[in-house]
């Protein structure tokens, strides 16, 4: 390990400037207008595992984005790892929000400012590093190495899961290395055994066949708007509760032991709170706020439109009116079952006066995954060493899709290496991933590699 180490430590600087190519591309999977920059970035992530060392390093068409595949099987009798991340970001709005352009990387304070530095080019390019610095210097790695890398995570890799499906003999192995999730803080190793799962529907509620002067028509016909509204504060009650009926039947309650072991957690409810700049924190009663964010489903309105939002004021009696809801889920839920209990449920509660259209736009599986997995041990280990601490095991309120097809489908552990911090703005404008991290994560893939191979 120590050429491997101290090749790591001598190219830091390097890394990072490579990092800054790859974070100008702006690969926003979810926009027409950036799709040739997903060939784009495609392309960079399959020239760097080629510089990389790694073999067969394939471009793979979809009906969507492209997907890489790279590997090197040299290591017979040796377990084999697939490396899992995405190459394609979220939208930048608003982009007023952002102290420097989302595509032009900038640094400051040991912190690398793009969209997609945290999640997920920044801790997707850690591993290929990693597998670089082996190459580079020891001239093999210690175990078979697969690498996936897809361009739809962010909009609910539908295509990568048709592609594991079809092709499990290909992308066989014992484990999945994924880091697309966060440490519990700064300078804390930590591995997250659980993903909440996600339903996201869209509610059209409409009324008139056009919009209506307000004065003229006003009181005489219903107001989808104010029927969306009505039905949306139906979904839930005063404790938080979901009200959907069916909504919590699968849901695995939390045991004792996960509750001791969250309470243990160093968490301040005062701090989370100002960070966030509320005055005071909200959710389902009789949960505290940790086990409501990784542990308990919910349910949240992630846009409402409809009529007039422009500027100054305009008398209007709208004809439609838009909700986007999501609900997170967690284990057993399924996505594709709550989908049709929601919509049985909005059909129940809505009014003769509109017509109602509820679509399922996409969903995830919830998944919690074994602590006692021989993988799991072996990353616990490796970061134990890389941070000189402890690792801590936590749970994460965000989903990651494919996770569960690698799961079921190739009966492999997923091994959630996360670098990023939740204060990092994924999503958000700002976002940025701290350089430490990068760096710490370029060792941990080295060291994880080194221990599972044992
Ligand atoms: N990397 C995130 C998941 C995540 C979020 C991990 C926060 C750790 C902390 C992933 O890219 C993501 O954003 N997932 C989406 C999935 C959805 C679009 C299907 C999510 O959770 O909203
Ligand atoms: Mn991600
Ligand atoms: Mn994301």
């Amino acid at each position: 390990m120590e050429k491997v180490v101290d090749y790591i430590n001598s190219n830091r600087q390097k890394y990072v400037e490579e990092l800054k190519n790859f974070l100008k591309i702006p690969s926003i999977s979810t926009l027409a207008e950036n799709k040739a920059d997903m060939t784009t970035a495609a392309k960079f992530v399959a020239d760097r595992l080629t510089d990389a060392g790694m073999e067969n390093v394939r471009i793979i068409e979809t009906k969507g984005h492209p997907l890489v595949y790279a590997d090197w099987l040299h290591s017979p009798g040796k377990p084999t790892v697939l490396i899992y991340g995405h190459y394609d970001v979220q939208p930048v709005d608003p982009i007023d929000l952002w102290d420097s352009p989302p595509f032009e990387p900038t640094i400051k304070d040991d912190k690398i400012f793009a969209r997609g530095a945290t999640d997920d080019k920044g801790q997707m390019y850690m591993h290929i590093k990693s597998v670089e610095a082996y190459f580079k210097t020891v001239g093999k790695l210690p175990l078979n190495v697969k690498f996936i890398i897809e361009g739809e995570e962010e909009i609910g890799s539908g295509n990568l899961d048709k592609f594991v499906n079809d092709n499990q003999k290909m992308l066989q192995c014992d484990a999945v290395l994924i880091s697309d999730t966060s440490l519990y803080g700064p300078g804390i190793p930590t591995l997250t055994y659980g993903l909440r799962g996600l339903c996201y529907m869209e509610v059209i509620v409409t009324g008139p066949n056009r919009d209506l002067h307000s004065g003229t028509f006003g009181g005489g016909v219903d107001n989808p708007i104010n029927v969306l509204a009505e039905m949306i504060s139906k979904l839930k009650d005063n404790n938080g509760k979901i009200k959907i009926p069916g909504f919590y039947k699968d849901v695995v309650n939390l045991s004792k032991k996960e509750r001791e072991n969250f309470k243990r957690l160093p968490f301040s409810e005062k701090q989370y709170a100002k960070t966030l700049g509320v005055k005071e924190l909200k959710g389902e009663k009789g949960y505290t706020t940790l086990e409501r964010v990784w542990a308990r489903p919910t349910l949240d309105c992630n846009g409402i439109f409809g009529g007039f939002t422009g500027e100054g004021a305009k008398t209007v009696l709208p004809s439609k009116a838009t909700a986007k809801i999501s609900m997170r889920l967690v284990p057993n839920q399924d996505p594709k079952k709550i989908a049709k209990l929601f919509s049985s449920y909005l059909k129940k509660i809505a009014p003769k006066t509109v017509k109602l259209e509820v679509s399922d736009l996409h969903g995830a599986y919830p998944i919690a995954t074994s602590l006692d997995d021989k993988a799991t041990k072996a990353a616990a280990i490796a970061l134990s060493k890389v941070f000189e601490k402890k690792t801590v095991f936590m749970r994460e309120g965000g989903s990651i899709p494919i996770v569960v097809s690698f799961a079921k489908k190739l009966k492999a552990s997923p091994v959630l290496l996360g670098m990023g911090l939740n204060t990092e703005n994924l999503h958000s404008p700002n976002e940025h991933f701290n350089l430490n991290h990068f760096h710490l994560g370029i060792l941990s893939s080295a060291f994880f590699l080194d221990e599972f191979s044992k």
